[in-house]
């Protein structure tokens, strides 16, 4: 296997363990925003897997894209007319990137400013907002097998 198919392995596989993780804290947050719960050490825990496998995820992606990926390569030299042409190269040049920039964006600003709030039960609602647009963006971010650009659900080779 090429450094790049290692790479698109675990860029595949972690995708399930950042959904899993994701769900986990937007459940914990919508519940404990609706019984009005204080925020608690396990939110914390939680939310911090999340945002950790997120972070991984985000810097495989962009290992790929700026250094072992063929398709990267391919998308920074031809960022003008012909990856604009194809709906792949755009998928990962464009629609990929920047939705999982943005939700990275939404999901550091966003916990950062609710944790302004400390304890208190508004930092679940606050918390269950932000995850729930992260989660959102990151979601439809994913080439599934529904899209055109589809990709395979586990990948192992
Ligand atoms: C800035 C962040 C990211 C960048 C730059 C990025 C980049 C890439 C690139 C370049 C590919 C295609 C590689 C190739 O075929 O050679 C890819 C595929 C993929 N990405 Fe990302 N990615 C990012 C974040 C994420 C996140 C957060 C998730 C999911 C939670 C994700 C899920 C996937 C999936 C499922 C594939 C298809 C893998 C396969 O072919 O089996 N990516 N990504």
């Amino acid at each position: 296997m090429s450094p790049n198919e290692v790479i698109l392995v675990m860029h595949s596989l972690l995708r399930w363990g950042v959904l899993a993780a994701g769900l986990v804290a937007l459940i914990r947050a919508v519940l404990g925003a609706r019984s009005k719960r204080a925020w608690s050490a396990t939110d914390t825990g939680m939310l911090r897997a999340f945002v950790g496998l997120f972070d991984v995820q985000l810097l495989l992606g962009l290992f790929m894209y700026f250094g072992t990926s063929a398709l990267g390569a391919r998308m920074l030299a031809n960022l003008g007319a012909a990856a604009m042409k194809s709906s792949v190269l755009r998928f990962f040049a464009v629609e990929h990137l920047v939705g999982m920039v943005t939700a990275a964006i939404v999901l550091h600003v966003g916990t950062a400013r609710a944790r302004r709030l400390g304890d208190a039960p508004a930092r679940q609602k606050r918390t269950a907002i932000v995850v729930g647009i992260a989660f959102a963006i990151i979601f439809f971010s994913i080439p599934w097998p529904f899209f055109p650009y589809a990709r395979p659900l586990f990948r192992f080779e």
